[in-house]
């Protein structure tokens, strides 16, 4: 039997905006995720101009978590968890993001969950801006497009740095900071960055420039929090998709190398603290004008993160001769040679299913960075059934983190990578990012919410609750 070691991280992953609720509760202003209505696979969220009376936006309400958190985290300790990733909603804290004073409200709001948190022997993990940037910041600013958001992004980060310095230690500034390299699909350049793309304008360049300015606000962040507590460990959190050459044919291969830099840009610069010479070499080609100003280098170099958070789900493939018809699928991460992987079966969502594809990436970063990894999402989205008994039996999410499980653990035992901890996405039932669904369900708690917003919003233990609560108290990764 193999186990990891004492101290790690066993927990559950979730974000404000997915599962809170409260939208417009205790002084919390619009975030960019509430003009967002509901699709489904295949069918777009759309984001409206302001909030309409006539559509539904699911995240509004969510799961409620904001009324209910003491049971819901009573259920949480049930199951034995360290940890718990989650994110402050940052229009909860700055209504409109450019305030001068935090929203007092809201900073009680998360004192409490932490305190509850705490209380239950659970470590909060905090993600400072998981796609909940205020709406005003987004629509009067142009999001991070305008330098002044890296300003209010790093005073929000300030005040929640100073207010939980001693009830949080692990940080990560943005969540998936790298989605946005898929330029085609609107809603990452939205939920990342508060940006719209207009006509005529050249999408990559844009996502260039406001990316800088988040690697600007992440590395300032890390630098402010370093000195309000000196024992904060401040990490990066990226998106892996890991990109495969679909054979040994060397076009292949250099193929997959070169989409790959799409995987490692953040990183590489939040990581080593200056822009890898891959990315120089196309600024310079495609002629892009990145607004990096004087003392920005410096900015980059002393706001290098502690470690790197990640999350997982699938992995996806590349040929050389083809040259599919790409629609910005998320499943092949907009990679116009995106394939099938004739290895790999996928889910109902075409997400594919790849355990090894994580001990992979666990050993890709560990030799790129040497810095400790966390792999803070996880997870199998599907459709469950209650049977008449009130029980559900989630075999295929058993099997999913089972085996996912089994490859972390081989990359800690055999191939001796530093990994700090795993938590599975939606620990409890959330609405899902890139559809707005209930029914794309994460969760080893069931909640009675479908997805056009009806439901007693019950809590249920699902099969998956109790193995996962069997595999903490065991530490067991491999038989
Ligand atoms: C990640 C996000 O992209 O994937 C989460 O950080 C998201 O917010 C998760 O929920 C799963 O995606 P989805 O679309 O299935 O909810």
């Amino acid at each position: 039997m193999q186990q990891l070691p004492k101290d790690f991280l066993w927990g559950g992953a979730l974000a404000a905006h997915q599962f809170e609720g409260g939208w417009n509760a205790g002084g919390k202003g619009p975030s960019v995720v509430d003009v967002m209505t509901a699709g489904a696979h295949g069918v777009p969220r759309k984001i409206t101009a302001e909030i309409e009376e006539n559509e539904f936006y699911p995240n509004h309400e969510a799961i409620d978590f904001y009324h209910r958190f003491k049971e819901d985290i009573v259920m949480f300790s049930e199951m034995g968890l360290k940890c718990l990733r989650t994110s402050i909603g940052w229009s909860r804290i700055f209504p409109k993001g450019d305030e001068e004073e935090p929203n007092e409200e809201g900073l009680q709001f998360y004192d409490d969950v932490f305190d509850e948190l705490i209380k239950h022997g659970i470590e909060p993990v905090i993600t400072l801006s998981h796609f909940e940037m205020p709406l005003h910041l987004a629509r009067e600013y142009g999001g991070f497009r305008s330098r002044k958001v890296v300003d209010h992004f790093v005073r929000f980060a300030e005040v929640v740095f100073n207010r939980y310095k001693d009830k949080v230690t692990y940080w990560m500034t943005f969540n998936e900071i790298n989605n946005k390299m898929d330029v085609h699909n609107p809603l990452f350049l939205w939920t990342n960055s508060g940006v719209t793309v207009e006509e005529g304008e050249n999408a990559k360049e844009i996502m260039y420039q406001t990316g800088h300015h988040e690697l600007i606000a992440s590395a300032l962040a890390v630098t402010k929090g370093r000195e309000i507590n000196p024992e904060f460990e401040i990490g990066a959190m990226v998106s892996h998709v890991p990109i495969y050459p679909y054979s040994s044919n060397p076009e292949d291969v250099m193929l997959a190398e070169e989409y790959m830099r799409q995987r490692y840009f953040f990183p590489d610069v939040q990581v080593r603290g200056y822009y890898p010479r891959y990315a120089l070499k196309e600024f310079e080609r495609e002629g892009y004008d990145i607004p990096i100003l004087d003392g920005d280098e410096e900015i980059l170099l002393n706001g290098k993160v502690d470690y790197l958070g990640f999350s997982y789900y699938m992995s996806t493939t590349v040929k050389s001769d083809v040259q599919a018809d790409n629609k910005g699928d998320i499943v092949n991460g907009g990679l116009p040679h995106g394939v099938t992987n004739p290895y790999i079966q996928a889910s109902d969502w075409g997400w594919s299913i790849d355990p090894t594809g994580l001990r992979y990436t666990l050993n890709r970063f560990y030799d790129r960075y040497q810095i400790p990894l966390f792999i803070v999402e996880n997870g199998f989205g599907a459709v469950d059934t209650i049977e008449d008994d009130g029980s559900i039996h989630d075999d295929a999410r058993i099997a999913y983190l089972q085996s996912h499980i089994e490859a972390l653990g081989k990359a800690v035992n055999e191939d001796g990578v530093e990994l700090i901890g795993y938590t599975p996405w939606g620990i409890i039932d959330i609405v899902s990012f890139t559809t707005g669904e209930m029914k794309k369900r994460y969760g080893m708690i069931y909640v009675d919410r479908d997805n056009e917003g009806n439901g007693s919003m019950e809590r249920k233990k699902k099969d998956s609750f109790h193995w996962y609560k069997d595999v903490i108290a065991s530490g067991r990764v491999l038989d």
